[in-house]
């Protein structure tokens, strides 16, 4: 169903759009009215928002019946988290719909919206597999969402104050990633116990998604060693070739707790990125760069990451912001990057040619060493910055009740803290 049609039933405000005219004259009015009355039906409906413990505690001892509840549960529990969003899709003003990308992600939910809504309930594990394998196909072909999503609200920058386009791109991503998670757990809860996955990847325990004692310093090391070894290695290739940066992990080493590994290594990867990125520009020709520090403290309550640089700063001439929140921002009122010409190629780009926002930080590293580059000639390299990584990355600490501060030592460096908690009982902060 076309987020044009979708309107004419529903009689919102710009109704009178030549557009609107000709569809509503469309013989399939009365059909896009009845589809819209199934999203009212939904959209009334409230979410049950979950835990990182009532995920883990559920899935601790798995059998068939578990299984069946869970496929259950996400069946109908994602038609209505999609439905709040299309809701939101269709408030937006006129001239924002018809921005580059957005249409495409609505008519994404859409179709998702009516697969979820039609598909029978699930009884036995045959039936599961098969709702497992519709799941993940619908997680692929999602996998552009968040480019063609923040193109959209860069290009509609103009069009709407800084504060609500934050907050409609907030519960749309919030949103996204609480779907995916549910899908993923499920997908993960039904392949352990059907013994196509590992309940242990190297030294930590699975309980579906989530690793119950999670080694802060092995995943830092991890995305280090990722950086080093292999990203900027293809921008060395490009010309960009630098003396290594050095990461220091110290502080509680030992630390462990139970949180979603690729959460966590999404946001520890970009904070290292753009470290090492500011190191080598600010001190480039330098043959002994500054470390960055990462520096972890187990908490009572939650579990913090400093992440420290000396490379600059974040005030720049080139981006300047007022206050480094803005960097989290998709309005180019608050970050005037976002409407940067090269960084709206590579949405396209990514919006059309690759996955999006990746599963997990070594695919996200493939990804860039596979992706074709077809605006290299207008000089935006192949991995140009889409400006995702550090909004997608508060949304991430956001999400289970965490946090992402960042400070400027500006013309010196720049200190990351990210806060997650620890003991699982937040509920996801989806807000509905
Ligand atoms: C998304 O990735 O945007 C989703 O909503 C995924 C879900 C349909 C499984």
């Amino acid at each position: 169903m076309s987020l044009l049609s979708t309107r004419c039933s529903a009689k919102l405000s710009w109704i009178n759009s030549p557009r609107i005219l000709k569809c509503s004259r469309s013989e399939s009015t009365a059909l896009h009215f009845y589809q819209n009355k199934q999203l009212e039906l939904y959209a009334s409906k409230e979410p049950k928002p979950m835990t990182l413990r009532q995920l883990v505690f559920f899935g601790r001892s798995m059998d068939e019946d578990r299984l069946v509840k869970s496929a259950n549960y996400v069946r109908t529990e994602l038609p209505v988290r999609i439905a709040h969003r299309l809701r939101d899709l269709q408030k937006l003003p006129y001239i924002v719909v018809t921005q580059e990308g957005i249409s495409k992600v609505y008519e994404l939910y859409w179709s998702a919206f009516e697969k979820f809504r039609k598909y029978p309930p699930i009884t036995n594990l045959e039936e599961n597999a098969a709702f497992c394998e519709f799941l993940a196909g619908l997680l692929d072909e999602h996998a552009t969402v968040i480019p063609n999503l923040s193109l959209g609200m860069s290009l509609s920058s103009p069009y709407l104050a800084p504060d609500d386009l934050d907050s409609f791109m907030r519960r749309m991503l919030v949103s996204r990633i609480s779907r995916r998670v549910l899908a993923q757990h499920h997908i993960a809860l039904s392949e352990i116990y059907a013994g196509k996955r590992k309940l242990w990847e190297s030294a930590e325990p699975n309980v579906g998604i989530i690793t119950t004692g999670l080694n802060v310093k092995v995943s830092i090391e991890k995305c280090a060693n990722l950086l080093r070894n292999q990203l900027l290695e293809i921008e060395d290739a490009e010309g960009n070739a630098e003396t290594p940066v050095e990461v220091v992990v110290e502080g509680h080493v030992d630390m462990r707790f139970s949180y979603i590994r690729e959460h966590l290594e999404y946001i520890v990867f970009e904070l290292l990125k753009n470290s090492i990125r500011a190191t080598r520009i600010k001190q480039a020709g330098s043959t002994n760069l500054p470390p960055i520090t990462a520096t972890i403290a187990a908490g009572d309550n939650a579990v913090g990451i400093r992440i420290s640089d000396q490379g600059g700063g974040l005030f720049t001439p080139q981006n300047p912001i007022q206050n480094p929140s803005d960097l989290f921002s998709f309005s180019h009122i608050r970050n005037s990057a976002r409407m940067e010409h090269s960084r709206l190629i590579s949405l396209r780009t990514a919006s059309s040619y690759h996955r999006g926002v990746w599963a997990t930080v070594n695919e996200q590293v493939e990804s860039w060493k596979r992706s074709p580059d077809p605006e290299k000639e207008a000089g935006v390299g192949r991995h140009a910055r889409m400006g995702i990584g550090l909004p997608m990355s508060n949304i991430f600490a956001t999400y289970f009740g965490g946090s992402l501060d960042l400070k400027s030592l500006d013309g010196f460096g720049t200190d990351a803290y990210v806060r997650l908690p620890k003991l699982g009982t937040n509920l996801e902060t989806v807000n509905f």
